[in-house]
């Protein structure tokens, strides 16, 4: 690649996504690399909302349960992920948050294999993957947790395994796993997989049918976009549906909600996995945002996922940065983010924020920097990295406002 800022005014007019930034409302002045964390604000949501909160709360009232679809809204944003991880649109519903789809799907996971009591994943995933499994874990007794290392995952898939649970795309370093194989190889010991998508969907070609992926979860406001606290989705394969039993059989989740029966009977489907009221301004928001990925196709988005990163590593590497690498060097083992390591990781991200390129910080010592294909150009990655330098050059990272910790980072 040719490092200079009009190489990369290049690239940007060559950019077969170059059309969707426009799509988004960036401050101006700001280069946000953040949308692994959450996403930016996709303008049509705006206008959605608004309409949502005008119309369909404000003066229909009630009647927009009907009316304006609001009881459909988790199956038919569902439906809008679902190409986007390599699912079918009755594969996949958009509720509660990717920590409740977590439980519900680890625990009726064990259901479907019994016998089978242990559940498998690595240190280091992110803390409610293993928060969540240590829960069910201490309210199943008998159900063991198996913690083990990647390179020991294989061996660790034996016939007592019911379920193995991985992020695919790790949060703070960023490594991909090898779906397919390690799906393939816990299914070969007969156990299920769950995939966290939190880092994958909406930057990475997820193909979940493809590597014959049983269940899996992710988050709706990093790479789809849909704001704060948006509605995270949950994936049942096909195959499994008719036997799945969800251990939060909440009245949504019923055959008949209105029916009002004393006795639980599962949905058809995928839709037994809705526990309460779905969120509704969440669920519109989600649903306006995903708009912004019509026609994307998907090597588009991978494509230029792993020259963003590229890019940042090689004019870091070229201007000799002080970094450590806690990520993958090899764009194709990289999710859509770079990770570096440096002792004041915190002040320098801080800095950074002050002179407008934000990024974050995860203890104890990583600087993360998402690229989001839809809005991110070439050319902010070379003004970020023109920043980074400066950063660090002049020391700007030891001013005290900068190494003052906040609640959030
Ligand atoms: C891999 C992964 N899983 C789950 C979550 C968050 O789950 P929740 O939306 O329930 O807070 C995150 C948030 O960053 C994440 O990175």
């Amino acid at each position: 690649m040719t490092l200079s800022r009009e190489a990369c005014e290049a690239l940007d007019r060559a950019d077969p996504l170059a059309d969707r930034r426009a799509l988004f409302d960036l401050p101006e002045g700001v280069i946000y690399l953040d949308g692994n964390s959450l996403g930016a604000l996709p303008r049509a949501v705006k206008a959605r909302l608004d309409a949502a909160v005008t119309v369909e709360w404000g003066r229909d009232l009630i009647k927009s349960w009907n009316t304006a679809g609001w009881i459909d809204l988790p199956a038919r944003v569902g439906a809008k992920i679902a190409p986007l991880i390599g699912a079918g649109a009755d594969e996949v519903i958009a509720a509660d948050s990717t920590s409740v789809n977590l439980f519900k799907l680890a625990a009726g996971a064990l259901k479907l294999r019994p016998g089978r009591r242990v559940i498998v994943t690595e240190p280091g995933n992110f803390p409610t993957d293993l928060y969540i499994l240590q829960g069910l874990r201490d309210f199943l007794p008998d159900v063991e947790l198996r913690v083990v290392a990647p390179a020991d995952l294989p061996s660790a898939l034996d016939e007592d395994v019911a379920l193995l649970l991985l992020t695919h795309v790790h949060y703070k370093s960023g490594a991909v796993h090898d779906m397919a194989a390690l799906t393939a190889k816990a299914h070969a010991a007969g156990a299920l997989t769950l995939w966290d998508l939190s880092h994958s969907a909406g930057a990475l070609e997820v193909n979940l049918a493809g590597c014959g992926a049983d269940l899996a979860v992710g988050c709706g406001y990093k790479y789809l976009n849909g704001g704060p606290g948006a509605p995270a989705f949950l994936f049942v394969s096909r195959r499994l549906q008719a036997e799945f039993q969800t251990p939060l059989s909440g009245w949504m989740g019923h055959a008949a909600p209105f029916a009002f029966s004393d006795d639980y009977r599962p949905a058809p489907g995928v839709l037994r996995t809705l526990c309460g009221t779905p969120s509704v301004l969440g669920l519109t928001a989600l649903e306006a945002a995903l708009e912004a990925f019509s026609g994307v196709d998907l090597c588009d988005l991978r494509a230029k996922s792993m020259k963003l990163g590229d890019l940042f590593l090689e004019l870091m590497e070229r201007r000799r940065l002080p970094f450590g690498l806690a990520c993958p060097r090899a764009s194709a083992q990289r999710g859509s983010q770079v990770s570096l390591t440096h002792p004041n990781g915190y002040a320098i991200v801080q800095a950074l924020i002050a002179r407008g390129v934000i990024g974050d910080f995860r203890a104890p010592d990583v600087l993360r920097f998402g690229f989001a294909p839809l809005y991110v150009r070439y050319v902010d990655v070379w003004d970020a990295v023109e920043h980074l330098a400066a950063v660090m050059v002049r020391e700007e990272w030891r001013e005290p406002r900068f190494n003052e910790v906040a609640a959030v980072t």
